[in-house]
């Protein structure tokens, strides 16, 4: 029989605390919700005592969960532990969790105390926490620095306090794996009372460890992961939650977590757009290129078998196909099958002259798209009735609301509406939406600059749902407005055909 992982989770907490990350009470409901969704086991749902927006949230998220323990962050301080417990109030299931710096830099210059102050103040406030709940985990910050053997007596002084999750941090994402898994191991082996409890990574990610860190320590005996979605996080952020989900899922270690991992790209989308923290192109599971194969080996190899390249089905982290970008690298067989989705299907000499095309424009052009390659094989997607735009006009500023006008060619007729919105480019895609009337919903909405400067091209990345499928839009331009447009409308040629 498998052993069962906690998965804490902290996008809410550690992971809000992120500049330009922060989400009001509404938002951060809709996160939780998911996250229940997904199946994760703790859902740290803030820091009452840091603000009233917080204490908020704590209070809202302990109402709207059912599963998952709701837990409140505090510091060895009885106010902040008062404050925990009252947010906490409606949680159905509810953990204070509450603790003190334990390495010599913390004791030192963060608080000018000793080690055995230090100690004392960690019995007390596990104590405190204990007249409130019956669930108290401790964390004792900065472990990863923290000399063992007086980790262990720390450790041990909380145990028989009465906590019940002891929580092991590597705050500054110092500890090598190795190190990190001894140091688990070691409080296994030297604890009184260790078996009780549930020991608790909490690895941060400075040096690019965070999850092999927390692997190290699972696999040395703790068995709650302390992470966050898509990896945010202070500083380079925590470690993330979908990683840990699918090493366990790909790995028999005879470990298993609750996670429903095809709810894990969803959960994703929404925690990055919500908290606009765009999620690296190469993110492991999660970034846009972590399925998708350029090179012409690799093409080929994965349309032969997908397992040939790839070692997570996309399908399990709930994304429906594998991407096949075209680059110069691209192969024969890549371009084969990009046509034959498109509906184009070609004799080996028309093959032979198409590649030989493509390697040339592909030469000149980064990335070509599905335009580029209907355009090689003389075929363009005005057949199909393509939708284009023939011109947008927006004004915007100030105090002002946006307007748009647009005009739109569809298979040859001219169509044109004009409407406002919230933005320039809210006004534009609702004047589209004039003329296309489908009941389509925006889900994702990605503006990136391809370098830098205010003369810079801006890359629009579009999802639009419609009747349940999800269709992809790109558009790039130096107006990101047109850009945004041209990316609405690539998205609606998918199906609106
Ligand atoms: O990184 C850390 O040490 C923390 C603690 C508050 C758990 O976030
Ligand atoms: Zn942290």
């Amino acid at each position: 029989m498998s052993d069962r992982l906690f998965i804490f989770d902290t996008t809410l907490r550690d992971g809000e605390q992120v500049p330009g990350c922060q989400l009001n009470t509404v938002e951060k409901i809709q996160v939780a919700k998911a996250l229940e969704a997904l199946g994760v086991d703790v859902i740290e749902a803030g820091f009452p005592i840091s603000s009233p927006g917080d204490f908020n949230s704590v209070v809202e998220i302990s109402k709207a969960v059912t599963w998952p323990t709701i837990c409140a962050l505090s510091r060895a301080v009885e106010k902040d532990i008062d404050a925990a417990a009252e947010a906490l109030k409606y949680a159905k299931h509810k953990r204070i969790h509450t603790g003190i710096g334990t390495s010599d830099y913390h004791i030192k210059y963060k608080f000018n105390s000793t080690r055995e102050e230090i100690i004392e103040r960690a019995i007390a406030c596990v104590k405190y926490a204990k007249k409130y709940v019956e669930d108290v985990q401790f964390y004792a910050e900065d472990a990863g620095r923290t000399d063992n053997e007086y980790l262990a007596r720390v450790v041990e002084a909380v145990v028989k306090a009465g906590a019940t999750v002891v929580n092991i941090p590597d705050t500054t994402g110092y500890c090598l794996p190795e190190d990190f898994g001894k140091k688990i191991r070691y409080l296994k082996e030297n604890v009184k009372g260790i078996d009780k409890v549930t020991i608790a990574t909490h690895c941060h990610n400075d040096l690019g460890m965070a999850t092999a860190n927390s692997i190290s320590g699972i696999l040395n005996g703790a068995r709650q992961a302390e992470v966050t979605v898509n990896g945010i996080g202070e500083r380079a952020g925590n470690t993330s939650l979908e990683e840990v989900a699918m090493i366990f899922k790909s790995h028999k270690l005879g470990i298993d977590t609750n996670i429903n991992t095809q709810k894990i790209y969803s959960t994703s989308r929404l925690v990055s757009s919500m908290m606009n923290m765009p999620v690296q192109p190469n993110k492991a599971i999660v970034g846009r290129n972590a399925f998708a194969h350029s090179s012409g080996i690799h093409q080929d190899g994965v349309l032969k078998n997908r397992e040939n390249y790839e070692i997570i089905d996309p399908k399990d982290v709930g994304i429906d196909e594998t991407s096949i970008v075209l680059t110069a690298r691209s192969g024969r067989a890549a371009l084969k099958h990009r046509l034959h989705v498109l509906g184009v299907d070609l004799d080996q000499t028309a093959l032979d002259r198409a590649y030989n095309d493509f390697l040339a424009l592909a030469d000149r052009k980064k990335d070509l798209n599905d335009d580029d390659i209907l355009m090689l094989v003389g075929k363009s997607r005005g057949e199909k009735g393509r939708i284009s735009i023939d011109y947008l006009q927006v004004t915007s500023g100030i105090g002002v609301r946006a307007v748009a006008s647009v005009g739109i060619n569809i298979a040859g007729e001219k169509f044109e509406a004009a409407a406002s919105g919230n933005g320039p480019v809210d006004a534009a895609i609702n004047a589209i939406k004039q003329i296309i009337r489908r009941k389509m919903t925006l889900e994702e909405f990605l503006i990136q600059a391809i370098t830098k400067g205010s003369d810079d091209t801006g890359k629009v990345h579009m999802t639009v749902s419609y009747n349940g499928e999800n269709y992809y839009g790109f558009g790039a331009n130096t107006d990101i407005v047109a850009a945004s447009a041209d990316a609405f409308v690539d998205a609606i040629n998918k199906f609106v055909i």
